[in-house]
């Protein structure tokens, strides 16, 4: 197994790595990748050193997997490029998300979709990823009519320099600005450009997305994404309307059964999803679960995850487990 990351330097490279290394991936070969700018640069990793190559230099070694988070201009160039080599690229950028030929994937939803003439797969949007883990099982069960979703989004999706402008107006000191106002103390109601009806890029990547993975395009979906100045991840208040009636135990119980999905749903005593819990860890948590009282067959939920880990790296690497152990690769 030769694996290579293609973005190993930005955060979520150096996520890729970190959950690789604690889920135990076997490879016997790994090869780091960044820009020109990077590359010949040394990197220290489970205690051997490596020196990061370019993609150029990546595709002559014909790596099986090719792991991407080197953003959309990067997986356009160079993701056909690996696949024409023989990789099977897993990429975490927009790039082709929403091209017909390409799958679109949550390991826990819909990986048995995945065939060996899957060359380029795509890692669905950060925010798309949570909701989906969260509302597969429950559109299996009673059918999702429409969803009205508000996230509520950590810096850390907009890579490391939101990060410092964050930290950087904390301390008081001249920021970089990334977005286009103070962050800290703030909220901005804006994530991505601004499209022609009004939503940004954010916003139509959760409706199309959702539609995509659950191969339902009569799933009515409408969101309202945000940027808060949090770091752990991200936030959703996402309202399900359903075809079928539920009974609420019945409901958080198959969210407690299903696979990735934590429940946190003990509002008496203070419990129920964060950022700051959630941080750092692999699975989706759910919680705030409740009939919506104004309207039938519909319920309310709060859903967390870190959207560096399942929203980007624990996903992709997911998906890599996957096609070894289905003989994919
Ligand atoms: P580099 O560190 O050399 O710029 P982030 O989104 O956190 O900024 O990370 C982006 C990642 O994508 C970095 O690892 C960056 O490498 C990498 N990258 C950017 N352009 C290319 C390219 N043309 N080929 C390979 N990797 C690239």
């Amino acid at each position: 197994m030769k694996l290579a990351i293609v973005g190993a330097t930005g955060l979520v490279g150096e996520q890729i790595l970190k959950v690789l290394d604690e889920r135990n991936f076997h490879f016997d070969e790994l090869l780091l990748v960044a820009s020109p700018r990077s590359a010949g640069k040394k990197f220290s990793y489970k205690g051997k050193e490596y020196t990061v190559v370019t993609a150029e230099q990546a595709i002559e070694e014909k790596p099986d997997i090719a792991i991407f988070s080197a953003g959309g201009g990067t997986s356009l160039e160079y993701a056909p490029k690996f696949a024409e080599a023989g990789s099977t690229v897993i990429d975490n950028s927009s790039a082709w998300r929403m091209d017909p030929s390409k799958k679109l994937i949550v390991p826990e939803v819909n990986a048995k979709s995945l065939t060996k003439e899957d060359k380029i797969i795509a890692n669905p949007n950060c925010s798309t990823i949570q909701m989906i883990v969260a509302i597969g099982p429950l559109h299996e069960k009673y059918t999702i009519k429409r969803i009205v979703v508000s996230t509520y989004q950590s810096v850390t999706g907009s890579g490391k320099a939101a990060v410092d402008q964050l930290f950087d107006e904390r301390a008081g000191k001249e920021a970089n600005m990334v977005y286009p106002h103070q962050i800290d103390l703030n909220v901005l109601p804006h994530i991505d450009v601004f499209q022609d009806n009004g939503y940004t890029k954010e916003e139509m990547k959760m409706i199309n997305e959702t539609k995509k993975i659950l191969e339902d395009d009569t799933v009515k979906v409408t969101a309202t994404t945000v940027r808060i100045p949090t770091v752990g991840g991200h936030s959703e208040s996402v309202n399900i309307e359903f075809e079928k009636e539920f009974d609420e135990d019945e409901l958080r119980q198959i969210l407690a059964d299903s696979e990735g999905i934590i429940v946190q749903d003990d509002p008496l005593n203070n419990v129920y999803p964060m950022p700051l819990t959630s941080h750092n860890r692999d699975e989706t948590f759910v919680g705030r679960i409740r009939r919506d009282e104004t309207q039938d067959k519909t319920v309310n939920m709060w859903i967390v995850a870190d959207n560096l880990r399942k929203g980007a790296a624990t996903n992709t690497v997911q998906i890599a487990e996957y096609l070894v152990s289905s003989g994919l690769v």
